[in-house]
């Protein structure tokens, strides 16, 4: 795979946050049998100045993939569509499938459907885990090791939403595949089969540009080429989608401030729009980060999990400059308080690539009001989280923190993004870090679970009896 490395790299306390790369050539051969081979001083898929390009062999790649477990939050997808997306990721992740399926006890349960699935590719040598979300003996399990703010009080079981299934599954990697050093996500809703496997490959390009892999944490999130809208008769390719738009727009406002004051519209920098161009992953979806990073992040309910990580990133990066300048906790308006304060340190320099991919990313459509609710609770964990600081980075005028968040609350209430309940923007929670639970206890709780399904892991037995 050959990448146009980024341009520039934006550092903000111990979080360095790159700016885009873009995937060139998915198949390349290394020029000279060297993996990175600098500026070329050529041009490069027709632009007139020199890209800098990286260029890894399918061989390092491998490297990467054999170490990368891939996490499939699920709900309801046809089981062909799922089998689309595990087809395509490469053969050497391991696969972790988190369902979160309607069940029924009438004989058509979908879960089944979906573990019958699964258990055919294990019939081919894949590594596929398969659990359900709503599985009590998970949900005990998360009780027991010391992580209850899962628990929905309601029933008992594990809380409903995309962030919550993620969380089991990096859980789940944790506990039972400890030597995988890399963890991505990536929707089971996705049509085009191809463009997982690039995704997949993406990611592992990410790790390995990775200046210092030992030394550094790494996140890679990534910006698909489009997405395919079928509008009047013809395809439309859509290069932003309608809640990155807004969540990277005000990302960029906090990131590399605008000099005019926005006044609740959605302007962006007057001058060449930079502040556009900087953070394009606000709501990546797919994206990926070493386990190390996974189990120390605090990760946002839902939809809100993608753009929350640039809170706790900065928050780890030590450049948010508190009110009041005394180490107070970090108090949220979500309901889980003590949660909150718990993790979220860094004991490394964070490291995250924006990597754009060649593929479209073809998927379930979704109507105003889901999108409206996703950039809604986005904003909401940026303007929630942003609460106790007043000024990022140190340089900035000390205001900036409480007029940004101004500006995004009167954003939200001429958009429709007000909770009504409340008269707030919503207020996803925030769940402690995994990495503070009882990891040996979780594993030896989850063994005893109904719905955990393993497939083609020879390791897994064993681990299983280490319980
Ligand atoms: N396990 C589990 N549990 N999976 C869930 C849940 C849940 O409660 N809710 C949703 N999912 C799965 C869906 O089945 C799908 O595979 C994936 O998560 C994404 O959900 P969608 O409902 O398709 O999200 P979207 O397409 O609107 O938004 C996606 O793209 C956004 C960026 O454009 C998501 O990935 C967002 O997180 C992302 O910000
Ligand atoms: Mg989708």
């Amino acid at each position: 795979m050959r990448l146009a490395l980024p341009s520039r790299t934006h550092r903000f306390g111990s979080l360095h946050i790159a700016e885009e790369a873009r995937v060139l050539e998915l198949d390349t051969r290394p020029k000279n049998g060297k993996e990175t081979d600098g500026d070329r001083g050529g041009s490069s898929q027709g632009t007139a100045r020199s890209t800098r390009t990286a260029c890894f062999s399918g061989q390092s790649l491998d490297r990467v993939l054999t170490e990368m477990v891939i996490v499939v939050p699920c709900k309801n997808e046809e089981v062909s569509v799922i089998r689309g997306v595990i087809s395509a990721i490469p053969a050497p992740c391991l696969v972790i499938l988190v369902s979160n399926c309607r069940r029924r006890e009438d004989g058509d349960d979908q879960y089944k459907k979906q573990v019958d699935m699964a258990k055919a590719f294990g019939g081919f040598g894949r590594q596929i885990l398969a659990i359900h979300q709503k599985d009590v003996v998970a949900a005990a399990a998360f009780r027991d090791s010391g992580m209850s703010e899962l628990i929905d009080p309601a029933d008992g079981t594990i809380r409903n939403g995309k962030g919550e299934g993620m969380l089991l599954g990096v859980a789940l990697a944790a506990a039972f595949c400890p030597e995988r050093r890399y963890i991505g996500f990536v929707d089971a809703d996705n049509f085009n089969a191809g463009s997982v496997n690039e995704y997949c490959k993406a990611f592992a390009a990410g790790f390995a540009m990775s200046p210092h892999p030992e030394l550094e944490d790494t996140m890679v999130r990534l910006r698909w080429a489009s997405k395919p809208k079928f509008r009047d008769g013809r395809l439309d390719f859509v290069t932003e989608g309608r809640c990155s738009k807004v969540v990277n727009s005000w990302l960029n406002e906090l990131l590399v401030p605008s000099p005019e004051p926005r006044n609740g519209t959605c302007k962006l920098h007057p001058e060449g729009e930079p502040n556009k161009s900087f953070v394009t992953t606000g709501n990546a979806g797919e994206h990926a980060m070493t386990m190390h990073l996974a189990l120390k992040l605090r990760m946002a309910a839902g939809y809100a999990i993608e753009p929350f990580h640039f809170i706790n990133l900065l928050e780890m990066g030590k450049v948010l400059q508190r009110n009041g300048g005394h180490n107070s906790c970090v108090k949220a308006n979500g309901p889980v308080l003590d949660g909150t304060t718990r993790g979220g340190t860094a004991d490394k320099p964070v490291r995250v690539f924006q990597v754009r991919t060649l593929s479209p990313h073809l998927h379930r459509s979704s109507d105003d009001g889901h999108i409206r609710r996703m950039w809604a609770a986005g904003l909401g964990s940026i303007f929630h989280g942003l609460a106790p600081y007043h000024s990022m980075p140190p340089k900035t005028d000390v205001a900036i923190v409480s007029e940004l968040r101004q500006h995004i609350r009167d954003f939200a209430a001429t958009n429709g993004g007000i909770d009504a309940a409340t008269g707030e923007l919503p207020s996803p929670t925030i769940y402690p870090a995994l990495e503070g639970i009882d990891m040996q206890k979780f594993r030896a709780r989850l063994a005893q679970s109904s719905s955990l399904k393993s497939f083609g892991l020879v390791i897994m037995n064993s681990l299983l009896k280490l319980v």
